[in-house]
């Protein structure tokens, strides 16, 4: 019996040293261990042998089979890594990789991240959010705004009409009024959203684009509150050496009224002044219309004054990133937009 399992564990380890893949690994395993194996069939001779022999035989037995399933567990490792290295072989680890980033990681659009700085600019001043539906009544988005039936804005040439009788709102304005109806001063809010106007598409004009509104009432509000606001706004977004000017305007809506201009090197040329906001002091007769329809007189244009400003996103976002042309803030040009 000594012989007999010495000369089958060389046999089964040779075998198993020469098995080529998995499959010869498996039938090396199911030759010697399995129920019909060799090293199986000694070990129903066990009976037969002496009793002095036993414990001998025994361990001698033990260890053969232990010797010869390490041996088929380290081969069929072996051959599972050295799979895995003829995978690999055609393979340069060292080559670089392919970038994520353009074209595989996306970004927010230049609009909305601009829109987000703006937000959160203003929430530091302690305005709060509003808004209101892009499709509006004439009342909301002109009368209440103190704009008379005749103004140009209220042309069908300018304005999308729908069939009855409501449009698309031409500015965020309208939020000023739809805040103003449901709460009581003090208001602080600012307005973020599309507008619509009837215009011919070009390189400075979308029938839709973003405006951002502001309307700040209070009792004792002033032009210089209006100024220091939308100074320290424009002043975060263009840096200090930006300059600016308040010029007297018009607005049917707010009296005095202003545009604000802006000189930057962002404007390539340094000695070119560009409009970028409209603002003023909100008409008394905006406050009074407002009364008129909350059928009180909560916002009294003896006791308190607002301020009021518009600008457009896209105007701003154009400047900030030399975009020369409205339009491609919204052809989904992946060049173009890659690049933010
Ligand atoms: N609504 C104006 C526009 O679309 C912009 C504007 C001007 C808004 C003056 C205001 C303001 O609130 O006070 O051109």
């Amino acid at each position: 019996m000594d012989a007999q399992l010495s000369t089958l564990q060389t046999e089964a380890l040779a075998a198993i040293a020469a098995a080529a893949d998995e499959t010869a690994v498996e039938q090396a395993r199911v030759k010697y261990l399995g129920q019909q194996g060799a090293i199986t069939a000694l070990s129903k001779g066990m009976k037969d042998v002496s009793k002095d022999d036993k414990p001998r035989i025994g361990k001698l037995l033990n260890d053969v089979r232990t010797a010869v399933t390490a041996a088929l567990d380290e081969r069929k490792t072996a051959l599972l890594a050295a799979a895995d290295a003829a995978a690999l072989a055609g393979v340069d680890a060292t080559l670089p990789g392919t970038p994520s980033g353009f074209a595989g990681r996306g970004t927010l659009h230049p609009i909305t991240q601009l829109l987000d700085r703006t937000i959160s600019i203003f929430r530091r001043m302690g305005f709060a959010l509003a808004d209101g539906p892009d499709i509006e009544t004439e009342w909301h988005c002109f009368d209440a705004l103190n704009t008379p039936a005749d103004h140009p804005a209220r042309n069908e040439q300018d304005t999308f009409y729908m069939p009855d009788g409501r449009l698309l709102r031409t500015h965020t304005s309208t939020v000023q009024i739809r805040t103003m109806e449901k709460a009581a001063p003090p208001v602080r809010i600012i307005a973020p959203g599309a507008a619509y106007r009837r215009d011919e598409i070009d390189a400075t004009h979308l029938a839709q684009f973003t405006q951002m509104e502001g309307l700040y009432v209070d009792e004792g509000v002033s032009v210089a509150d209006l100024k220091g606001t939308l100074e320290f706004f424009f002043r975060e977004l263009f840096g200090n050496d930006a300059k600016f000017r308040f010029r007297p305007h018009f607005f049917p809506f707010t009296e005095p009224s202003y545009e604000v201009d802006i000189k930057t090197s962002m404007l390539g040329s340094s000695d070119r002044w560009l409009e970028i906001a409209g603002c003023g002091m909100v008409d008394p007769a905006v406050l009074e219309a407002v009364n008129t329809k909350r059928k009180d007189r909560a916002f009294d244009p003896e006791k308190y004054t607002g301020f009021a400003f518009g600008f457009g996103l896209d105007r701003l976002a154009m400047i900030m990133s030399g975009t020369p042309d409205i339009r491609y803030f919204t052809n989904s040009d992946q060049r173009f937009l890659g690049q933010f």
